[in-house]
């Protein structure tokens, strides 16, 4: 978490964020995912949305009248780091059980429903984790249509030695004589992760149990989400003015074009050029937004500015902080200059709604808030208007298109806030910036050529702060190192270097010392994340 650009955001005038109440637009059908503090309880809920089911995640302890209000077509018990036998351990209301919604546990999930409902759960000799294979038994609904052997991935300590009455044991694995049980009332439990993509067929699982035994239709899709919610925001705003600062980045892109098409003219943004984005990148969103849209932007070219106020400066968290109050700064003068402005748009994403929201259980998420936008003081006592509070990345792409904004602005690769700054290794000045985004556009440009840019997370230059000795023709040079970074990922939160063919790693080199002056070298990075990072600072 950055310091200073990341947290104000999240506790905004009129209080701490909540979850998107339901019903969100365009969805007829819930599913609720009760988050018992998983890594990847996020990642269920994103599978479920891609089998076209609205899904939310809530806390784990949720009242069972609050899960009813919702009237949700199923529920799911994600997995979690505690186990049952601890006394500290999260557990869902007993009332959730009865709600006669069908529930699918999963992992610690499975252990709950066996726990709780009164089957017998023990400490495993051997923790089993990583590749498994799961022996179907009895295929049910929830292996229709599935191989009898299916590769799982498995993470969990206890296992369930005997099932609740009225439990039947429909899959075994080598370590689990329980992979998966299930009673006659829509109550399932799986102690493998559908949810990874190591589970090859998980999303079939997944659909199976959505579709068959929640009878879901599938009907949610994040692009007829757009009327009603620029109804929403018409709504909100009624015909008071509203202000949207844009970051060069996707989310507040879609957030202006959706506000825009709900207000049209009461909406003004603010575009504030850092001079740290990556080559046209800026240029390009302001273009699209004012010439198709025709909306009304202030540009303000705030280049020497920050790097005025990043002179010297090597610390990667002073650079984000630096970063973070400027933009305030600037943003606060701009925004002065427009007189009486009480909403500000703002693109905060689920993934945020979710990471902000305390949860109330003691094995809350690793917490890890990127924000493209700096914070805002309190003083300014905006309104906040956050369209895409319920949407995954992916869906605001969706709704970008929708808007139709073209894809080279929504499908872009994800950019840290404080931009190329902190792809410097050392102080910034206007020409180390200008050698880093000319290094950084051979990448991109080299990636798009040959067709991988969409297939990997993200992919970029890195100036670092080594020279070394080269030669050039007869000349012996001694210039900079420029590390490439290509990492594959499914959220950043970990990643794996991309093994990108050797003649496309070549190209990109070649291009770099030739084409960017006063480099004479070109690092490829094989770490993964976990234990590095995807940017070196
Ligand atoms: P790390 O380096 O933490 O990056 O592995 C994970 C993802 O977050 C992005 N990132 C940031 N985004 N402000 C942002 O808006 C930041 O300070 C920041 N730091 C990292 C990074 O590009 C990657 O996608």
């Amino acid at each position: 978490m950055s310091p200073g650009v990341d947290s104000a955001l999240l506790t905004p005038a009129e209080g701490p964020a909540a979850p998107a109440a339901a019903p969100v637009p365009g969805a007829t059908e819930t599913v609720l995912v009760l988050d018992f503090g998983s890594q990847t309880s996020q990642l269920i809920a994103r599978r479920v949305r891609e089998a076209r089911v609205y899904c939310e995640l809530v806390p784990g302890t949720t009242p069972a009248a609050e899960i009813r209000r919702r009237r949700p077509a199923g529920l799911i018990l994600s997995g979690g780091p505690a186990s049952v036998f601890a006394a500290d351990a999260p557990r869902p209301d007993p009332e959730v059980y009865r709600l006669g919604v069908p529930i699918l546990g999963i992992c610690y999930g499975l252990q709950l429903l066996a726990h709780d409902l009164g089957g017998q759960v023990e400490p495993s000799l051997r923790r089993e984790y990583g590749p498994a294979t799961v022996i179907v038994d009895e295929p049910g609904l929830l292996f229709a249509g599935l191989p009898a052997r299916l590769p799982v991935w498995m993470s969990h300590g206890d296992v369930i030695r005997r099932p609740p009455d009225g439990f039947r044991v429909v899959a075994h694995s080598q370590e689990s004589p329980v992979a998966a049980m299930r009673d006659g009332a829509g109550r399932i439990g799986i102690q493998f992760h559908p949810e990874v993509v190591h589970t090859a067929m998980g999303q079939e699982i997944l659909r199976n149990f959505l579709y068959r035994i929640c009878g879901c239709a599938g009907t949610w899709e994040a692009a007829g989400f757009i009327d009603t919610a620029v109804a929403g925001v018409r709504e909100r705003v009624g015909t008071e003015r509203v202000i949207c600062a844009l970051s060069g980045g996707v989310d507040s892109a879609v957030t202006a074009a959706l506000v825009h098409r709900a207000v049209g003219d009461q909406l003004t943004c603010i575009f504030v050029d850092n001079g740290l984005l990556r080559r046209g990148e800026g240029d390009r969103v302001v273009d699209v937004l004012t010439r198709s849209m025709r909306m009304d932007i202030r540009r303000i070219d705030a280049q020497a500015h920050f790097l005025g106020a990043l002179a010297g400066v090597v610390d990667p968290e002073e650079k984000r902080r630096i970063i973070g109050r400027e933009f305030i700064a600037v943003f606060e003068t701009a925004a002065r200059e427009l007189g009486r402005v009480p909403f500000l748009a703002q693109g905060t994403l689920y993934p945020d709604v979710i990471e902000s929201t305390a949860w109330d259980t003691p094995h809350a998420h690793t917490i890890k808030t990127h924000h493209n936008v700096g914070g805002l003081p309190e003083r300014m006592q905006f309104r906040l208007v956050e369209p895409l509070r319920a949407l995954f990345k992916d869906e605001v792409r969706q709704v970008g298109g929708g808007l139709g904004l073209p894809d080279d602005v929504v499908r872009r690769q994800p950019f840290p806030g404080p931009g190329l700054a902190i792809r410097i290794i050392g102080p910034v000045t206007a020409e180390r910036l200008e050698t880093v985004r000319a290094a950084d556009w051979v990448v991109i440009d080299e990636m798009k050529r040959t067709g991988l840019y969409h297939r990997v997370w993200q992919s970029f230059a890195i100036l670092t702060p080594i020279s070394s000795v080269g030669v050039m023709g007869d000349h012996r040079t001694y210039a900079n190192v420029v590390a490439v970074r290509i990492v594959e990922s499914q959220d950043g939160m970990t990643a794996d270097w991309a093994r990108v063919p050797s003649d496309v790693l070549a190209d990109i080199s070649r291009r770099i010392v030739g084409e960017v002056p006063g480099v004479n070298r070109v690092v490829y990075d094989i770490s993964s994340k976990p234990p590095s990072t995807i940017e070196w600072e």
